[in-house]
């Protein structure tokens, strides 16, 4: 069995990318410091995988223990790489917060993977590293722009140590690095799924908690766009997708399929829809009328962006098959199964 250690396996993305990999077989260890996420999520992906992944509770950017745990697990095959921090108000708020756990985690993580010849890395980027694309839909050729917050400076910062890395570690290191769009969605078991400490930032997540009641009101943030419908315009991707192409990316290096050590994928649908469609299409799939108004714009979104899937759907094999009523469904249910699990 092929060992992988998933760094922040117990957060949103990394719990369906576990629960994908044990149901490929792989064996699965997960670090997490579970500073956004429960350790109740091991038995969530037990209920569906069948299997509990290895659980280690610590900080990546404790370099010593970070080197104990590899001294411990000498199998391991290859490293997917989630574990960040990842709100951008807070990032601006503190931004040395973000520098610090970011990139020395990265960086620690990279530097261990060195010493025991691990030499397999897929990377969680995102397409932030974009700013105000100059075209649409956005392909991996697209000029990386000044990031708008420091939490967008660490996925770029983090693209170029690894490609720097690479390209200094000849034959020893390989990466990919996956560019998320918008990650919405749960498992369709509707036993993991996102899980927001706090009021949310994200859309999709303020949507389920308004309907079920949590918050009173959402706020659309923007209705004055050159859009059709005046709302900004996103990518939206479901979670098992998203999950799913880690696994096609991590075969790709383990099958010698990289065709260069270093690859940058796009992972979205290439459809954009607008807050407003989120919000109909929500209203339609839940059968619940929303409760939202149209504020002001939020500072530093971004009015639209969606992917050019061409190179991940040709090079990858991977395609997008979940639409955006499937992504609002299964968020829908899994706040409901949260509400039922919290009474
Ligand atoms: C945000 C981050 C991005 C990060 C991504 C992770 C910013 C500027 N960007 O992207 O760096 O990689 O999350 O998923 O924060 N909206 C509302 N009302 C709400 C919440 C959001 O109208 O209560 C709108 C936003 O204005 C935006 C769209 O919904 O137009 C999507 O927002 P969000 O889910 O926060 O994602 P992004 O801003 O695209």
């Amino acid at each position: 069995m092929t060992k992988v250690l998933v760094t922040g396996g117990t957060g949103f993305i990394g719990s369906h990318t576990v629960v994908e990999l044990l149901q490929k077989n792989y064996e699965v260890v997960i670090i997490d410091d579970l500073s956004n996420s429960s350790e109740s999520v091991l038995d969530s992906i037990e209920k569906i995988a069948g299997v509990k992944p290895e659980f280690e509770k610590f900080d990546l950017c404790d370099k010593n223990k970070l080197q104990d745990f590899f001294r411990r697990h000498k199998d391991i095959k290859a490293v997917i790489h989630f574990a960040a921090k990842k709100a951008v108000g807070e990032s601006v708020d503190n931004p040395l917060l973000y520098y610090r756990n970011n990139l020395f985690s990265f960086v620690n993580l990279l530097e261990c993977m060195l010493e025991n010849a691990i030499k397999f890395i897929v990377f969680s980027s995102s397409c932030t590293v974009y700013g105000e694309p100059d075209y649409l839909p956005v392909d991996e050729h697209a000029p990386i722009k000044k990031a708008a917050s420091p939490y967008g400076n660490t996925k770029q910062i983090c693209e170029e140590i690894l490609e720097e890395t690479i390209s200094a570690n000849n034959e020893k290191l390989e990466g990919i690095a996956l560019r998320y769009f918008n990650p919405t969605g749960a498992h369709e078991s509707a036993l993991i799924g996102e899980l927001p400490i706090g009021i949310p930032n994200n859309l999709i997540p303020f949507v389920t908690q308004t309907a079920i009641g949590k918050r009173d009101k959402l706020k659309v943030f923007g209705g004055d766009y050159e859009t059709e419908d005046g709302s900004c315009i996103r990518d939206f991707i479901h979670v098992v997708d998203l999950a799913k192409a880690h696994i096609i990316a991590l075969e790709r290096m383990i099958n010698l399929k990289i065709q260069s050590p270093y690859e940058v994928f796009n992972l979205g649908t290439g459809v954009g829809y607008s807050v407003l469609d989120v919000v109909k299409t929500f209203e339609k799939v839940s059968g619940v009328k929303l409760n939202y108004e149209i504020v002001g714009r939020r500072d530093g979104d971004i009015m639209q962006m969606y992917a050019d899937t061409n190179l991940a759907n040709h090079e990858l094999g991977w395609k997008a098959e979940r639409g955006l009523e499937q992504m609002l469904d299964t968020a829908w249910k899994w706040e409901l199964a949260l509400k039922e699990k919290n009474k």
